[in-house]
């Protein structure tokens, strides 16, 4: 019976090449729309950050980075030829403060970033009474129309923090620091996809892509200034570039017409607090899939197919089932599966078969097997559109689920081969150096460098 599920299953989850070229198409038609008009599905936002670094940018640079599982914060130096230093430490934010009062969020960045700064000092590496420029990563979509500003169009991956969609969050989190007697000066405010895009070209000029592959599921990519025919005037030159914060996990949203959506994804969609929405992220990121895998669980449970006489209710609650588990369970090297009899037995206080965890374990491969060749999509969908196919190209990723999970990397190569063909090898993704840390650290720099030389 498991079989027939499995079987069932393997039809629901799989893609083939054919229906992954009619999703790239699509999605270039969405990239090519959101540059062309404001205010679409996918926003295809301008950065602000006008051209790749020089690799001369030099400094001290602080960095506040939210948006991914960690709130962080770092203080960063640039020595120029490339080469950096980097100090940080992490935060994990409750759920709680995800939905609480938006001030409340930016006051605990603030408070964080002052810790840091004062032990920093006592440590000798900062000196007092020195306010340091500092790079905002505020990884979720914001309408800039210059650097040290950004409008939240909508919180995604969860997050619901009341008074803040609609409002200039650089402007809230200065309040913050003013607030709490910081010595910093927010010069920029980048997403965690801008920074990762920055920061691996200053080390791997081949690079021309990022993407972020975690909590959420996003990309960026350096655009010419004439084929983005919604800033007509951005006082540059037609022939310059300007990085592109894609948002590309809204691609498909709210008419769902693209993507193959199971029913599980539309459960997941419905329930969560922001429906319609990040349809693309929500078949991909971290925050779903472990989700994905639990839900057909819960639905085989009811069929009396799993667990007959025993109790499930820990594993019928909502989220309890860690995107974590998928990797490990991808990544059980023995016969018996002993890692998978440990997850379920200790976490959710059932019993497995052998047959069961394997058939756990097939789950989990359909899963991350689709969200890694969705991912290969979205990548194709920016080659294709920027001609980089012929020449090849380098995508800089980060992210939990890039570097965790077991064969993402590989699966989004031999998707881009089922895309692409041979000539699909060429584009090869690597792990991309702390976007969030020195990415926004560089961009802080070459903000300055700008506004200096416009003096
Ligand atoms: C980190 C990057 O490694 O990955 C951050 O430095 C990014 O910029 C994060 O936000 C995303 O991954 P996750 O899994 O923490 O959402
Ligand atoms: C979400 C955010 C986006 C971010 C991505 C990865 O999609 O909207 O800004 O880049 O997650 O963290």
């Amino acid at each position: 019976k498991m079989a027939d599920h499995l079987r069932r299953l393997e039809t629901m989850f799989t893609l083939t090449p054919q229906r992954m070229r009619m999703i790239v198409e699509a999605f270039k038609d969405a990239l090519e729309l959101g540059l062309s008009k404001s205010g679409q599905v996918v926003p295809m936002i301008p950065t602000y950050v006008f051209g790749w670094p020089t690799g001369k940018e030099a400094g001290n640079y602080l960095a506040v980075d939210l948006g991914g599982t960690n709130l962080r914060v770092c203080l960063v130096t640039l020595q120029g030829g490339g080469k950096w230093e980097i100090t940080q430490t992490k935060y994990r934010l409750s759920e709680e403060q995800k939905h609480d009062e938006g001030q409340l969020l930016f006051d605990f960045c603030a408070e964080c970033l002052k810790a840091f700064v004062e032990s920093s000092i006592e440590s000798g590496t900062i000196q007092r009474g020195a306010v340091l420029p500092l790079g905002f990563t505020f990884s979720y979509p914001c309408s800039q129309d210059k650097i040290d500003h950004g409008v939240l169009i909508r919180w995604t991956k969860g997050f619901g923090a009341p008074n803040t969609e609609g409002r200039d969050v650089v402007e809230m989190f200065k309040r913050s620091l003013e607030k709490h007697n910081v010595p910093a000066e927010i010069v920029a405010l980048t997403c965690d996809t801008t920074g990762t895009l920055i920061a691996s070209h200053y080390v791997n000029s081949d690079t021309k892509i990022a993407c972020i592959f975690g909590t959420g599921c996003n990309a960026a990519y350096m655009e010419r200034a004439r084929d983005i025919p919604k800033i007509s005037s951005l006082g540059i030159g037609s022939e310059d570039e300007i990085a592109i914060n894609c948002e590309w996990g809204a691609f498909d949203s709210f008419e769902h017409e693209h993507l193959p959506r199971t029913k599980y994804d539309i459960i997941i969609d419905e329930a969560s607090n922001k429906p319609g929405e990040q349809a693309f992220e929500k078949l991909i990121s971290g925050r779903y899939l472990g989700e994905i895998l639990r839900l057909i669980i819960c639905e085989l449970i009811d069929e009396g197919v799993l667990f007959l006489g025993q109790n499930t209710y820990k594993i019928e609650i909502p989220y309890s089932f860690d995107t974590a588990f998928l990797s490990l369970m991808e990544s059980d090297p023995t016969d018996e599966l002993l890692m998978i009899i440990g997850i379920f037995s200790h976490f959710f206080a059932v019993e497995t078969t052998l047959a069961e965890r394997q058939f756990f374990r097939a789950l989990a491969k359909l899963v991350g097997r689709r969200a890694a060749r969705l991912s290969a999509c979205g990548i194709a969908a920016i080659v294709s559109k920027m001609g980089y196919l012929e020449e090849g190209c380098a995508v800089g990723a980060d992210g939990s689920l890039y570097n965790k999970y077991p064969k993402f990397a590989e699966r989004i190569h031999e998707g881009l081969v089922d895309i692409f063909g041979e000539k699909g090898r060429g584009i090869t993704t690597y792990h991309a150096e702390d976007g969030s840390g020195i990415g926004s650290a560089i961009v802080a720099a070459m903000t300055k460098n700008r506004k200096e030389a416009n003096v």
